[in-house]
């Protein structure tokens, strides 16, 4: 049999996103192994999660080191020693430098809870809100230097309510999330996707617009083709 792709996810906080990808993997919907959890955060959630369920932890927090660029190369030699065939952000709440983010183009991705190209950054969800947009949703994108600005691979999408708060889109858009980042990964780990410059092509296509999870994307992270809608 050969390898299954692996994977190391990194993580700052609770580590929901982390423990979705986790059960995906359990209940044999995603075909990875996981190589490791790396915080940023000796506190973080999501390496009490990984510890308890065996996954390899490690914490490299940044006030031991000098300036970003002996940090990031603190970090990048801690994911190379799992090898790694894709590096997952599940929730890593820093901004990455360009020789970090270079050296693992193509097989980064990060899930941010806004329908990207829009509201990059922190707040979403209030930010969402004030601007009086009708939909929400979450984006899994490539990461490249520009922060969450990185080819949309997939997205899942929501509508807001009259009634909602920052709290009670986030709580409504997090079990979507866990469901988007799996499926997402799924396709990848498929081999058809690919980061060519700034576009994403599936089977050598360029595609047009994310894949939306429910419409273009199953849970399982199968293509639903057109016909099948
Ligand atoms: C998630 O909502 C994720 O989309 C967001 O952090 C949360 C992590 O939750 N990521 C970002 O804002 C990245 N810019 P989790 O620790 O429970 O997975």
């Amino acid at each position: 049999m050969s390898e299954q792709p692996r994977l190391v996810v990194l993580a700052s906080g609770r580590g929901s996103n982390f423990q979705a990808i986790l059960n995906a993997i359990k209940q044999q919907r995603l075909a990875a192994t996981l190589g490791a959890m790396i915080s940023d955060r000796a506190g973080a959630g999501a390496l009490e999660l990984a510890a308890n369920q065996d996954v390899d932890t490690v914490c490299i927090e940044p006030r031991h080191f000098s300036g970003r660029d002996d940090y990031e190369k603190a970090l990048m030699t801690a994911i190379d020693g799992f090898a790694p065939h894709w590096v997952v952000l599940a929730g890593f709440m820093r901004v990455l430098g360009a020789n970090l983010v270079h050296h693992y183009l193509g097989r980064m991705i990060n899930i941010h809870p806004s329908l990207l190209p829009r509201h990059r950054g922190l707040n979403t969800h209030r930010r969402v809100l004030e601007a009086g947009e009708s939909d929400h949703g979450a984006s899994v994108h490539f990461v490249t230097p520009a922060l969450d600005s990185g080819p949309v691979i997939a997205q899942v999408r929501m509508r807001v309510a009259e009634d909602d708060t920052a709290d009670t889109l986030a709580d409504r858009l997090l079990p979507l999330e866990h469901r988007l980042y799996p499926a997402t990964l799924a396709l990848l780990l498929d081999h058809r996707v690919e980061l060519r410059d700034e576009d994403i092509c599936i089977d050598d296509q360029t595609i047009a617009a994310p894949l939306r999870l429910g419409r273009d994307l199953d849970d399982d992270g199968r293509l639903v083709r057109p016909g099948e809608r």
